[in-house]
């Protein structure tokens, strides 16, 4: 039996938040820990003593949670502790390494119950750090966040939209009134804008470039760091990207910078593409990788950088499954 944690607060001691924030809570739950109401045995909620006007087992039941058993209890006060908070261990018949999931500001109490970790990996377009931190994270168990597809999201969005990606005002007006979520269905990140799913056309390969020019801006940066940072703090995942290490998550647990020549990194991408349906011309791909290079590296924000204490891994001559095997004795080595 495996216990996932969890909670969340709400912002009055009310009916309709009770239900819309436990049913919220159990959701994340159960997206990010890959749950089937079925593998789930028992679930207790223990609420502080501020909350009266409803129990979040009954809310839980209404969600749909109905072959389980469902308890509700009162928390002892906690010097200094959150209020109007709803606290969930979900009892899990499955052989997981439990993702506790903290929502609203709420705060994991006992430390030595969780262990979030975060492992940073960046690096060039075509340095196979997205499917290592794919690899990785399935082999943890935790969540791989890939950065890049939020940058590729707001281009997306500024090209469909015919905003000028030059534009930086222009650009946070346009991610202002957009909604860009990030969910995970079977452990697999989807990236949504305006509920709907892009995962596939971010790929395509006029939203590359565009996606380097609007990571550019500065506010849009910041805004995509909060996001990752909100992630990365309630959850143990691994990320990849540009800046993870050395911007987003100075203090990653674990660090990597991986790179190859740009010549192999071209042919990954286009066999990729190509198996992908896409017609694109070697040359011209080879061209848009280097130029990409320049502008990620020579950004004033956050630029393409090796971290001070990243662990430098050229894979030009390496498989996928040798880079996963290195970076994992080198996560090993420092355990
Ligand atoms: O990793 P990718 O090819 O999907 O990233 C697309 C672009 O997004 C990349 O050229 C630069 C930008 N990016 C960034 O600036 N910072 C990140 N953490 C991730 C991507």
């Amino acid at each position: 039996m495996v216990v996932v944690r969890g909670a969340t607060t709400i912002a009055a001691d009310d009916k309709d938040e009770i239900k819309y924030a436990t049913a919220e809570l159990l959701k994340q739950i159960s997206s990010c820990n890959g749950l089937i109401k079925d593998e789930i045995v028992s679930i207790v909620f223990s609420s502080t003593s501020d909350i009266h006007s409803y129990y979040p087992a009954k809310a839980a039941r209404e969600a749909g949670y109905e072959g389980c058993s469902l308890f509700s209890t009162m928390e002892p006060e906690i010097e200094g502790g959150l209020r109007l908070c709803i606290r969930v261990m979900v009892f899990v018949e499955k052989n997981i390494v439990p993702r506790h999931i903290y929502l609203r500001g709420a705060k994991i109490l006992r430390k030595d119950l969780t262990s979030v970790f975060n492992v940073a990996i960046d690096g060039p377009a075509g340095s196979g750090k997205s499917t290592v931190a794919k690899l990785l994270a399935k082999d943890y168990n935790i969540l791989h966040l890939d950065t890049g597809a939020m940058y590729r999201a707001c281009a997306l969005k500024a090209l469909e939209s015919g905003v000028d990606i030059n534009d930086e005002a222009a650009i946070v007006d346009l991610m202002r009134n957009v909604k860009l979520d990030i969910q995970y269905i079977d452990g697999v990140q989807h990236t949504l804008l305006d509920g709907e799913d892009v995962s596939e056309r971010i790929r395509e390969p006029h939203v590359s470039m565009a996606a380097s020019t609007v990571s550019k801006h500065p506010s849009v940066r910041m805004h995509m760091a909060e996001k990752q940072r909100e992630i990365a703090h309630k959850m143990s995942c691994v990320l990849d990207g540009r800046d993870i290490g050395t911007f987003v998550l100075p203090d990653a647990d674990f660090k990597f910078y991986l790179t190859a020549t740009p010549d192999v990194r071209a042919k990954r991408r286009y066999d990729e593409l190509l198996a992908k349906g896409h017609k694109v011309d070697f040359e011209e791909l080879k061209k848009e990788i280097v130029c990409r290079d320049e502008q990620d590296i020579n950004r004033k924000i956050a630029p393409l950088k090796l971290a001070e204490d990243a662990t430098l891994v050229d894979t030009s001559d390496m498989t996928i499954e040798e880079v996963v095997a290195f970076l994992k004795r080198k996560m090993q080595e420092k355990i």
